[in-house]
């Protein structure tokens, strides 16, 4: 970038706008780009100058160029003296040769907890928040960090993955797909409680998301979440954000917010990432009749999300586990040299015997193709959900499928999420006409000429 060689242009640029841009920060690129233009038109000055102005003062200096590749998903600083790690969407995680100073990444850690009205210092050397693009980020003081302060940023998707691109990337079936959009609507009868587990950035938060897509659009969603990251399209949706302590150590917690949530009247719960008491909350939510609940929860497999949820922190009784249908494992592995978010397995609790909670299998990983097959479809959940929806298990079959064509073209066709929602939704009303909508897209959303593809 070169922006060392510019310093003096730089800092003249800085006396000349003066307080103009005094309270501006952003990590938008298309933002970035906007400023560049605008400051270049007022100030003269080299636009090189003017772009290491905009980077240096009101983003977030050297690491603004890894804001604004669209390859990263997420952005490190690990302590001084280091180089900043990237992690790449193909490769995984790579060196930079970029160094920051402790200074530099103090000043930056500033401009975050400032930009979320928080305040970082030995006291409260932890920070969770986010960046104005919509980005989580975490950042540590040597307090905790003695190798240096730290910034891990997770880079936002401007459009989160949809449905069809967990299709489309391989990291489930549209078989798999169609069980859980049936899973997740429940033929507006018993829509099933989900957890997806899996380990640290295996894409659990990614998967709910799409999931939660089939909700269907006349029920109230209520999320909850430390740092704001599901993004739906559903106009009756209420995200709700945790607040940490503050100066006094008032705190507003997952479980406050979870038994806040059940007092608003909600269809939907969706938890962001369970792993303390409010894991017993939803638990006693979902015994007591609040179905579609969904979740993300960090474990390996289904025995460890087990054995967490009945021990502490969490103590969900062993009796109460039934009340939870599906688990959803997910997890990410390097195939070759390309990294992939792989589902390996998805169980439902069939119940429980003396002090076993017992699961069925219901689709697992192939071990040499590394693709999800079915094992068993017909478990507890879906003989429920025939009983409650007067479906005989073969018109629930068909039902599947009617999805899993859907979904097939919605993959081919590489529908975006805002189509992906009309045909949902308006499959729900009525089948035929989603058909029709479906047939009306073509590759990436453009309109087409009639009769280019038929279901
Ligand atoms: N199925 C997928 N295929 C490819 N990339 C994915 C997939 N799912 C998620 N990602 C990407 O991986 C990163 C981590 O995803 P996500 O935040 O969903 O994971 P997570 O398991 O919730 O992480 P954490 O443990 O930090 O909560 C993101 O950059 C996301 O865009
Ligand atoms: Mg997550």
């Amino acid at each position: 970038m070169g922006c060392e060689a510019l310093e003096r242009e730089i800092l003249l640029i800085h006396e000349r706008l003066g307080d103009r841009y005094r309270n501006t920060f952003t990590t938008d690129p298309a933002e970035i780009q906007r400023l560049v233009e605008e400051i270049s038109s007022s100030v003269e000055a080299p636009e090189e100058a003017v772009r290491c102005y905009v980077y240096e003062y009101l983003s977030l200096g050297k690491l603004t160029p890894f804001m604004m590749d669209d390859n990263l998903e997420e952005i490190m600083v690990v302590g001084h003296g280091l180089p900043v790690y990237i992690f790449d969407r193909i490769a995984g995680m790579k060196e930079t040769d970029i160094f920051l100073s402790e200074a530099e990444v103090r000043r930056l850690i500033d401009r975050i907890a400032r930009h979320n009205g928080r305040k970082v210092d030995s006291q409260t050397p932890l920070l969770d928040a986010r960046l104005p693009d919509g980005s989580r980020v975490n950042a540590t003081l040597p307090e905790v960090s003695p190798r240096g302060s730290t910034i891990t940023i997770r880079k936002f998707r401007r459009e989160p993955l949809t449905i069809v691109d967990l299709i489309r990337f391989g990291t489930m079936s549209t078989r798999l797909a169609s069980y859980l959009w049936l899973a997740v609507e429940g033929l507006r009868t018993k829509p099933a409680n989900i957890l997806v587990i899996g380990g640290t950035a295996s894409g659990k938060t990614s998967t709910l998301n799409a999931l939660s897509a089939f909700v269907p659009e006349n029920e109230r969603i209520i999320s909850i979440e430390d740092v704001l990251e599901i993004s739906l399209m559903h106009r009756h949706w209420i995200p709700l954000e945790t607040r940490p302590p503050d100066s006094e150590g008032n705190e507003i917690t997952m479980d406050d917010l979870l038994k806040n949530a059940l007092r608003m009247r909600p269809d939907r719960i969706l938890v962001g990432e369970v792993r303390g008491e409010e894991a017993l909350t939803l638990f006693t939510a979902m015994n007591t009749g609040h179905d579609g609940c969904m979740a993300t929860l960090h474990a390996n497999s289904a025995k460890e999300t087990l054995s967490r949820l009945t021990s502490h922190p969490m103590n969900v009784p062993k009796i109460m586990i039934p009340a939870l249908d599906i688990i959803v494992a997910q997890k990410k592995q390097m195939e070759g040299r390309t990294l992939r978010r792989r589902i390996f397995e998805v169980l439902e609790i069939s119940g429980t015997e003396g002090d076993n909670v017992l699961t069925n299998t219901l689709f697992k990983q192939n071990p040499k193709r590394g693709t999800i097959e079915e094992v068993l479809i017909n478990g507890r959940y879906m003989q429920h959900l025939s009983s409650l929806s007067n479906m005989s298990l073969r018109e629930i079959d068909e039902e599947l499928r009617r999805r899993e064509t859907l979904l097939e073209v919605m993959a081919r066709k590489r529908l975006r999420m805002k189509h992906i929602h009309e045909v949902v939704q308006l499959y729900y009303r009525s089948p035929e006409a989603a058909v029709e909508k479906l047939e009306g897209f073509v590759m990436g959303d453009r309109p087409r000429k009639k009769g280019w593809l038929d279901l």
